[in-house]
Order: structure tokens, then sequence, then C-alpha cells
């Protein structure tokens, strides 16, 4: 791999990958990729919409010698939605992992090719992983709020990442922003664990929102709600893509239509190995797909 450069400069050396450093200098060096990468904290302007925050190069995603996905290309525009559909197994959930370092905690996993997240290859063994997923939070399938009060589930990561603000101001802009705030202002020292389905959903969105991340990766979070909460997790992404990349995978293709700007189609080849098939404008991989095994797959023909 080449040195990654970027027009800010090349990654800072010092920005190591070691996580079990102290938290002081993490929030250090932190602060230098910052400067580093750019974005985060500051948004963005009108004309960067429909910027690639994410390039994608020939990625090939491994566990040991299982190649589960292959050659995968691709650029994900900023402050868009971009959904990945496909039939289980395909490598969705493996790819999504692939943007925020998820799989560094599988031994196995490993990949060639790269995720360059404004102009940084995010894999880099510089890149401070702890780093990349309070930049990239990741809401997932199942709703897991800590077993900790409502408060606290929102301020726990906040503290570790060295936030230094009023921590009520920060519950509550947490937990209005992710539309949450008017069912649970009154039992905020209630456990997070004995909310609904929905709201704990919500509740892991605002925790993920409380360490002000760039983008969110949501693998299937409504696929344990009922249609009412779905619909609510789908508004709320609408008021989110102001702020904020998502992407996420979801095997329901109404809400891929609903709910995203961009849709990701992958299938997998008789190898099982998952690939990007068609990616485009959401409504036309729905109405009118390039491929035909786009178009039966959104015809419900397969999968
Ligand atoms: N931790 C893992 N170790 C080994 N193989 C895995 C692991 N996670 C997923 N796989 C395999 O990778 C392939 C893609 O899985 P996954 O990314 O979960 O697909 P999807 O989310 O599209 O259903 C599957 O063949 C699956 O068995
Ligand atoms: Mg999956």
């Amino acid at each position: 791999m080449t040195e990654p450069t970027t027009d800010r400069g090349p990654v800072a050396a010092d920005v190591k990958a070691d996580s079990s450093k102290e938290a002081g200098q993490r929030v250090e060096s932190m602060q230098k990729m910052k400067v580093d990468v750019g974005g985060g904290g500051e948004r963005r302007n009108p004309g960067d919409e429909t910027k690639a925050l994410f390039e994608v190069e020939d990625l090939s995603c491994y566990y040991g010698d299982f190649r589960a996905v292959r050659d995968v290309s691709m650029t994900v525009p900023m402050n868009r939605i971009t959904a990945f559909i496909g039939p289980s197994g395909c490598g969705k959930s493996t790819l999504l992992r692939w943007f925020n370092r998820m799989n560094d905690l599988v031994p196995s996993a490993h990949i060639t090719g790269s995720i360059k997240y404004h102009g940084v290859d995010l894999n880099d063994d510089r890149v401070d992983a702890v780093e990349v997923r309070r930049r990239i939070g990741m809401v997932f399938q199942k709703p897991n709020p800590f077993p900790k009060s409502i408060r606290e589930n929102i301020t726990f990561g906040a503290r570790i990442a060295g936030y230094k603000g009023n921590m009520d101001e920060l519950v509550e802009k947490s937990l209005r922003r992710a539309a949450i705030w008017d069912e649970v202002k009154d039992k905020l020292n209630q456990p997070g664990t004995a909310l609904s389905g929905g709201q704990q959903q919500r509740l892991c969105i605002a925790r993920a929102i409380a360490v002000e991340p760039d983008v969110i990766l949501m693998d299937e979070p409504c696929s344990a709600l009922d249609p009412v909460a779905t619909l609510k997790i789908e508004e709320l992404m609408f008021e989110l893509r102001d702020e904020y990349t998502i992407l996420i995978v979801t095997h329901n293709m109404q809400q891929a239509a609903r709910a995203s700007d961009e849709t990701v189609f992958m299938t997998m080849g008789e190898d099982r190995a998952g690939y990007l098939v068609e990616k485009g404008p959401t409504t036309e991989i729905f109405t009118n797909p390039k491929h035909q095994l786009t178009e039966d797959y959104v015809s419900g023909r397969f999968g």
C-alpha cells in the first residue's frame, strides 16, 4: 500500500492504532486526526451534499481463506442515505463493518483494497480505530442499550471520548435529535433496557449521536421492530440525513425504497463471494435497474 496522502497532507504518523492507550492520549490523537482529515464536527456547505465521503477501491473481505466479498469499488455520498440490499449471506454486514473497523474484533477478518474516508485509508495501521468508531458510529440489528440508566447510555461514551461540556445539555440534545426526548425526559434515571424495542433503538441512535459522529452505520436496525416503530426510525433517518451520512443494510425492500437516496444491490456468485451488481439512485434501482439480476431481486423473483 502506498502512503495515504490527501490534499490535507499525509495522515499523521503519530495517529497510532494502539487502542489500549490512555484516554488522554487518545483524545490528543483524535484531535490530530481531526486536523488531518477535516470534516467531523463542522457542518458542510450546501454544495458538499453530493461529495463522496467514502471511496471504496477494489475491496475484498476475507474470513481466513474464505472470501466473503469481492472486488467492490464504489463511492458513498455525503449527507445521503445509502441502502445496501441483497440476499442473505451476500456480505452486506461484512462490508458495512469494514466502514468503521468493527471487523478488527474478528481475528480471521482481513481485506485487500481500501476504504477511504475523507481521502484517508481507514484501515491504515496508523489510524486510531477508536477514533474511527467515534466518527463512524454503528447501530445494530437488535437494540443493545447498556444495562444502565437512559442518561448514562448517553453520557458513558461521551465521557470516554473526552467530552468536557455540560452533560445535561448533551443528554437532552442527543435524545431530542433521536426523537425520543419527550418519551423519556421524566425517567432519565430508569434503565434503558426497560424501554420498548423501538424506543431502545432510538436510544441507541441517541447514544451514537452523542459522540458527534459524522456517519451512522445501521445494520438492519428495524428487523426486530414492529411497523409503527419502524416508520419512526425511518422518519428519524430522514431528519438525521441533513447532518449525517447514513449507510443502512436492510433486507426489507420497501424500507430501502422508502427510506434511502441511493441503493447498492449485492448478490453472490457460486463461490459464495458477495459482489456489487449495481448502485444508483434508489428510484432507478427500483424502477429501471440496469441489470437483470437487480430486476429479478427487486421484483421479488429471487432472494
Ligand atoms: N465472523 C465470521 N467468520 C467467518 N465467516 C463469516 C463471519 N461473519 C460472516 N461470515 C460469512 O461471510 C458471508 C457473508 O456474511 P454476512 O456479511 O453476514 O452477510 P449478510 O449480512 O449479507 O447476510 C457468509 O458466508 C457468512 O457465513
Ligand atoms: Mg447481515
